[in-house]
């Protein structure tokens, strides 16, 4: 069972416990150089190889690489019985040529002896079927056995290694509930009711967090509580968000497990690779992060999204709030396809040096990629990699070393930070549970009404940092623009923080479906938006949400989708109405004086370019200058360091020369410029003269 500490993680990571105090003295990741990576699967390739392997790495200047990260069934063979004579060598060869070792604790995949023994690790799906072995990840992560045998795995490793000159970093497990984050097994039901019971207290305080005497539900005993497995109807809401918070911390602990035991034999820090991305919404990294000594994250373009840019955008400002506004490390990124979309796009000349430098603009501090070599069996050998089949004359081989190269001449902006003065509120357990079953719209979803307003935030050229919905009020006072995308789940005391930004000055924009219900998923009465009424001066009586295709006009000549609702000014003015649709005349945007600040109301879907030109208004009024240049083809962003140099990144997307005019050393291609000119798909980072 996990330990109940996720509200006291919660509250390291909102900024209530300064950053730090609970890890102590832990080692901080504070390198002088940008990291160049990869992850390295050395046991799929002959001996023969890895001195190639090497050489070709010392030639395209990397200099950490992440191994061991699935070498369970390699280095313990059999069980009890270990085996490291090739990580030896692979850990040695990799020091001995002055790169960096990223050592994996191996835990991340059970080898087949593991699940032969005890088929009762194997993780079980909502409708009670197994997920069997023969892929990867096949375990539950609550299971005793898994977590004694891996941690003995842990326990030899870091034995071994912890005081190894070359390594660098310690990588626990790989992605931490990438395929198995919920399971429903026996097991898992068992460490729920524990969890439930720490949680609660008494059976009489669960019964009334998930409103049980709803459909004949109520609990006499924890023993009857389950997971929320799949049921002839819909499920009790309450219990399933339960099931998303206990799933998060139970995988967390399985970190904490791991870590515990390599900070026994080690002083090199410990991290794991988060997945903060759009196809990952299991855990909550706010509440993990506290226990990381540096944050990582592996973020892949998904060409399934309308706009893949954006969502690395949104992804590593994420990344970075996650951070708490410190660098952090891409530890997996691609050259170019993937092998896991439905049609796997390659990347375009250039276009992976755009990517790789959108993560460094946004705060990356190390810049790694899935994988060295490209596999030549395996589900992944289709997957791009830094050596591709082709081998070292083909293109990407090229853009490797050119991006090693232009990374080297950034090497001063190491360490500094990103500044923006907005921040969007970004809340996992919102998306957890506004996406549940039974809500007014199955087409409303929280993380496409997120991206709706970053996108729009993108594309006014703003700069945008994503903090958590429990930021602390001196963390929420350093910001002139809060936006607040459909934060359907809201405690009382996070609501106060926002109201409380408000009334001091500052200028907050709330879109609709926000401040619903309390955090046991309780609506919260007296109209909607709930816990923002009053900072918002409206109210709404219902909602009327349009079917799929529908759209609606506002007076402002806007078009909107998805969502209208039965508003009602109370002290706020109405800066927009609806033309047609279900609610002609009613207002759709608003806007109220509440103590020294704004509270903005958007209780429809706007068109992006409406959006754009809404969150430019807000901006405008709470006094932020959108960044010169920018715009949805072209990122500007600037990182600084504390009381030094600024830089300016300019990437170009698109197919048209930019000039920005920014007076300063252009550190690409070592010149003085009082405007960068920057060509059609390439990046260019200034030292400006006039230091922000
Ligand atoms: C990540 C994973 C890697 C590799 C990569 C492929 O999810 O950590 O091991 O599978 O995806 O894109």
């Amino acid at each position: 069972m996990s330990t109940p500490g996720r509200d006291a993680a919660r509250e390291a990571a909102t900024g209530a416990v300064p950053p730090g105090s609970r890890a102590g003295a832990r080692p901080r990741w504070a390198p002088e150089r940008f990291a160049f990576g990869c992850d390295y699967n050395p046991e799929q390739w002959d001996p023969s190889v890895w001195q190639e392997d090497v050489v070709l790495m010392c030639e395209a200047g990397v200099d950490l690489v992440a191994v061991n990260v699935f070498g369970w069934s390699d280095v313990e063979p059999e069980p009890g019985r270990f085996d490291f004579s090739r990580l030896d060598a692979v850990v040695d060869l990799l020091h001995t040529h002055g790169i960096g070792v990223n050592l994996g604790t191996g835990t991340s995949s059970p080898p087949p002896w593991l699940s032969t023994l005890h088929p009762e690790i194997l993780p079980v799906m909502a409708d009670g079927t197994t997920r069997w072995p023969g892929g990867r990840q096949a375990y539950c992560p609550s299971s005793p056995v898994f977590r004694e045998r891996s941690r003995a795995l842990v326990e030899q490793v870091a034995q071994r290694y912890g005081a190894h000159p070359g390594v660098r970093l310690w990588h626990v497990s790989n992605e931490l509930g990438c395929h198995n984050s919920l399971c429903y097994c026996d097991v898992t039901a068992e460490a729920f009711r524990a969890w439930l019971s720490a949680r609660y207290g008494t059976v009489d305080a669960l019964n009334a967090a998930w409103g049980t005497s709803f459909w004949s539900q109520r609990y006499g005993a924890f023993e009857q509580v389950l997971p929320p497995r799949a049921t002839v109807s819909s499920r009790n809401p309450s219990q399933v968000l339960d099931f998303h918070r206990f799933s998060s911390d139970e995988l967390l602990d399985l970190y904490r497990g791991e870590a515990e035991i390599i900070r026994s034999h080690s002083d090199i820090p410990v991290t794991t690779n988060f997945m903060v991305t759009a196809h990952q919404r299991d855990m909550d990294y706010f509440a993990w992060a506290p226990d990381m000594d540096v944050v990582a994250n592996d973020h892949y373009l998904d060409h399934r999204l309308p706009d893949p840019l954006a969502e690395l955008a949104f992804a590593a400002d994420t990344t970075r709030g996650i951070a708490g506004g410190r660098p952090w490390l891409l530890m997996e990124h691609s050259t170019s396809a993937v092998n896991w979309q439905p049609v796997n796009v390659a990347k375009s000349p250039g276009e992976m040096l755009r990517v790789s430098l959108a993560h460094v603009a946004r705060g990356a501090d190390a810049l790694c990629f899935f994988q060295w070599r490209a596999s030549a069996q395996g589900a992944e050998k289709f997957h791009s990699a830094l050596l591709p089949h082709a081998g070292t004359s083909s293109r990407t081989w090229q853009e490797v070393l050119e991006l090693s190269r232009t990374l080297d001449a950034l090497q001063e902006v190491v360490g500094s930070t990103v500044r923006s003065d907005v921040a969007l509120v970004f809340s996992y357990e919102s998306w957890w549970a506004a996406d549940g079953e039974n809500r007014p719209s199955a087409d409303v979803r929280y993380l496409e009404q997120v991206h709706a307003m970053y996108g729009a935030l993108r594309a006014a050229g703003l700069a945008v940092d994503v903090v958590p919905p429990g930021a602390a009020p001196e963390v929420l006072a350093r910001y002139r623009m809060l936006v607040v995308p459909e934060l359907y789940l809201v405690r009382d005391t996070e609501a106060a923080a926002i109201e409380q930004y408000v009334a001091d000055g500052g200028h907050a924009l709330v879109t609709f479906f926000s401040g619903i219900v309390d955090e046991d998923d309780r609506v919260r009465l007296g109209g909607y938006p709930g816990a923002f009424r009053d900072m918002l001066g409206v109210v709404s009586d219902e909602f009327h949400p349009l079917l799929p295709g529908r759209t609606v006009t506002l007076d402002t000549g806007a078009t909107a989708s998805l969502w209208t609702e039965q508003l009602r000014v109370v002290t706020a003015k109405a800066v927009a109405h609806h033309v047609d649709g279900p609610l002609p005349g009613v207002p759709a945007i608003t806007r109220n004086e509440h103590g020294h600040g704004t509270g903005w109301y958007v209780a429809t879907a706007l068109d992006l370019d409406h959006a754009t030109e809404l969150v430019r208004e807000v901006a405008a009024h709470a006094g932020i200058q959108p960044m010169p240049g920018a715009g949805p083809q072209v990122e500007v962003v600037r990182r600084a360091h504390d009381g030094g140099a600024s830089y300016l990144f300019v990437i170009n997307h698109s197919d048209d020369v930019v000039e920005v005019p920014v007076p300063g050393h252009e550190l690409t291609r070592g010149e003085r410029a009082e405007t960068v000119r920057v060509p059609a798909g390439a990046v260019r980072v200034v030292r400006e003269d006039e230091t922000r």
